[in-house]
């Protein structure tokens, strides 16, 4: 998708640095049904504005919108919870395939309830306002879409159930989400904890930050060594030569990338900074699987030329990373670059790009159209966006990287340039107010029944809870049935999140610290449940 190339930093559930900051859609799976013939979509009428006593949303409004759910009631007996999933900065649709087999369906199959994916207010077709202007995106509020979740608890209708009130307090309500989603389960349980009875926040991000440089920590620590070793020289190589300002040079090092006619240095560092930053994409499952990373890898990791046609330029190569300091490791680290410039050019050169490579990767054009169409079509450029610019940070830089490291991206990265969307699309230009979301409780954050789930090597992991803790068991937070903590061996975002049909396990997936997070989450919630009166 061409638009999302565009933004600056890596979305919280989904693909690559600058390329986006939402979620890459979890691509539905070939080989099953399509969960959105299985699941037609509903609206819940909700109130657009759940706080007339707070300034920042006047002008007020007594207006309703429609805010769209799935549901499945297949397993539901009377006595059943409802456990909702939130589908956070998405389109709901994304989330169906976990209702059909992931998390949600092995929950509600566990408990005879009725699993529900709810979308996010500024999301997939739940709008409150007609356009995207920064002044209609007031009502865009981790407090506002909370409220909605509440008021969904307290006055769903489930067409077909009309005979029955499902409505909390009367039903136990669970809700699950991972990621941004995660933060918000979280935050549910905490703040509605008469209308949510338990929470699942899985790769939660509760600690919101500005500078969100330690993304890429975890990378370093996990990733194969080969590669991080030689990614950090290389944008080193990279970073020295652009920051000597020597045109000549700087000219001959876009060439080798086949990006000369890009006209900012901190765009191209940027394009040349995307490959590392699959890592967060991988899963267990080869279905769901984004296996750009391995590819990336695999490439600047090998000693041998793997794109003949990059043989020519050898010897500028050797140059360059002579100007950029490594002269000393030319030998090895020629191959390695030639490899990273075809690696990059192959997936975001001029055959990605439908025009100048300018009209892609240039992040600095006030003109642009995914600043300057307000239209709903273009939440994917603004929603998150806005969410990051108003109240959640992650700006994932290199600057911010400590001196005595190298980074695993350019440190021409900087706040200044992840926060131009700020700026130009929202006339933002002061930091974000982090203490909107850190005032739940941050890396603190507890609650009865409420649950921590994270993968061990995901990116995300410093800004969760789970930041400190170390695998198997150091816990600095002691699991407990009410307060369960489950660190997922080996696993990157969210990985208990998507799931298997039971005939399906029979293959060797899902490993089994996945398969075993997940029958955890199902007897949690199940003990959670003996507590309802
Ligand atoms: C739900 O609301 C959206 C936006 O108002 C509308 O486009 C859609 O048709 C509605 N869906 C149903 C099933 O009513
Ligand atoms: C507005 O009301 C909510 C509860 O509905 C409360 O949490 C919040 O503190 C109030 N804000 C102000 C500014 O009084
Ligand atoms: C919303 O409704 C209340 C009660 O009817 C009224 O007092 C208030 O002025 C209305 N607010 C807006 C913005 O229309
Ligand atoms: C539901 O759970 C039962 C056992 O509790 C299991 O045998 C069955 O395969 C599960 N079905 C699905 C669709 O997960
Ligand atoms: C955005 O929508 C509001 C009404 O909700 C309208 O007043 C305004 O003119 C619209 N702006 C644009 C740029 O479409
Ligand atoms: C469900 O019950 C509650 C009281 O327990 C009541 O306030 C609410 O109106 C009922 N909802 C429906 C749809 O009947
Ligand atoms: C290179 O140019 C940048 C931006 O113009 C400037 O901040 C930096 O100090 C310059 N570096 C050198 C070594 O001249
Ligand atoms: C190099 O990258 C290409 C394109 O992504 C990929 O097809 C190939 O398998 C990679 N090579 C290695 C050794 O990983
Ligand atoms: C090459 O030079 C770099 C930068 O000065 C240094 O960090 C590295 O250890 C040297 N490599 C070898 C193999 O001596
Ligand atoms: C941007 O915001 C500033 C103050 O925050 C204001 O003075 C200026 O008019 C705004 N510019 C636009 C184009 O809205
Ligand atoms: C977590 O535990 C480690 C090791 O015991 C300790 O160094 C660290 O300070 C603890 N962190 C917190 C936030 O308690
Ligand atoms: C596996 O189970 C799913 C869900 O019950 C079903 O749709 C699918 O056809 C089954 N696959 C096979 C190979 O039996």
């Amino acid at each position: 998708m061409k638009g999302s190339l565009l933004l600056a930093a890596v979305s919280l559930c989904g693909l690559a640095l600058a390329k986006s900051n939402r979620p890459a859609p979890h691509r539905l799976q070939a080989r099953d049904v399509d969960p959105t013939e299985l699941y037609p979509g509903h609206n819940i009428s909700v109130p657009i504005d759940h706080f007339h006593n707070e300034t920042k949303y006047v002008p007020h409004t007594n207006a309703s919108f429609n805010l769209r759910y799935f549901f499945d009631a297949s397993h539901y007996k009377p006595g059943g919870p409802v456990i909702i999933l939130q589908s956070g900065e998405a389109d709901a649709t994304e989330r169906l395939p976990y209702l059909q087999k992931g998390i949600l369906a092995e929950l509600v199959n566990a408990t005879n309830g009725i699993g529900v994916v709810l979308e996010h207010r500024y999301y997939g077709t739940s709008f409150p306002t007609a356009n995207l202007t920064t002044k209609s995106l007031r009502f865009l509020t981790t407090e506002q879409a909370l409220a909605d979740q509440a008021y969904f608890a307290q006055h769903i209708v489930f067409p077909g159930l009309e005979h029955m009130n499902l409505t909390a307090p009367n039903v136990p309500y669970i809700v699950y989400g991972g990621s941004y989603a995660g933060g918000f389960a979280a935050f549910t349980r905490k703040l509605y904890p008469n209308l949510y009875f338990g929470a699942i926040s899985s790769s939660g991000v509760t600690e919101a930050i500005y500078d969100y440089w330690q993304y890429y920590e975890p990378i370093r620590e996990y990733g194969p060594p080969a590669c991080i070793a030689a990614q950090t020289k290389l944008i080193n190589v990279v970073d020295n030569i652009l920051m000597k300002n020597d045109s000549a040079t700087v000219q001959q090092l876009k060439s080798g990338f086949g990006l000369e006619t890009l006209t900012y240095n901190d765009d191209f560092a940027n394009l040349v900074s995307y490959g590392i930053s699959g890592w967060q994409s991988r899963n267990w499952d080869p279905a769901v699987n984004d296996p750009s990373f391995s590819y990336y890898c695999g490439n600047i990791s090998s000693t041998k030329v793997l794109w003949p046609s990059t043989s020519a330029m050898a010897s500028t190569a050797s140059s360059l990373i002579e100007a950029g300091g490594w002269g000393n490791e030319t030998a090895t680290l020629t191959n390695s670059f030639l490899n990273m410039m075809a690696w990059t050019n192959d997936s975001y050169g001029v055959s990605s790009c439908d025009g100048p490579l300018n009209s892609c990767y240039d992040n600095h054009n006030a003109s642009a159209e995914m600043y300057t169409d307000k239209s709903i079509d273009n939440y994917n450029a603004l929603s998150w966006a806005y969410q990051y610019c108003t109240q959640w940070g992650y700006l994932q830089t290199g600057s911010g990287v400590p001196k005595s490291e190298l980074p695993l991206i350019s440190r021409l990265l900087t706040l200044e340039y992840e926060s131009l969307v700020c700026r130009l699309a929202f006339n933002i230009t002061s930091p974000p107010d982090v203490q909107a979301i850190n005032k739940y409780g941050g890396y603190n954050i507890s609650y009865p029944r409420l649950a921590f789930i994270g993968g061990e090597a995901d990116p995300w992991r410093p800004v969760t809870p789970l930041a400190t803790l170390t695998v198997p068991d150091q816990l600095n937070r002691t699991s407990n049935a009410s307060e369960p903590v489950i660190l997922i061996a080996g696993a990157v975002h969210h990985w208990d999140e998507n799931g298997l049909f039971p005939n399906e396990t029979t293959s060797t997936l899902p490993p089994a610290p996945v398969a075993q997070a997940q029958k955890q989450e199902v007897s949690i919630v199940k003990e959670w449940l003996t507590q309802w009166k």
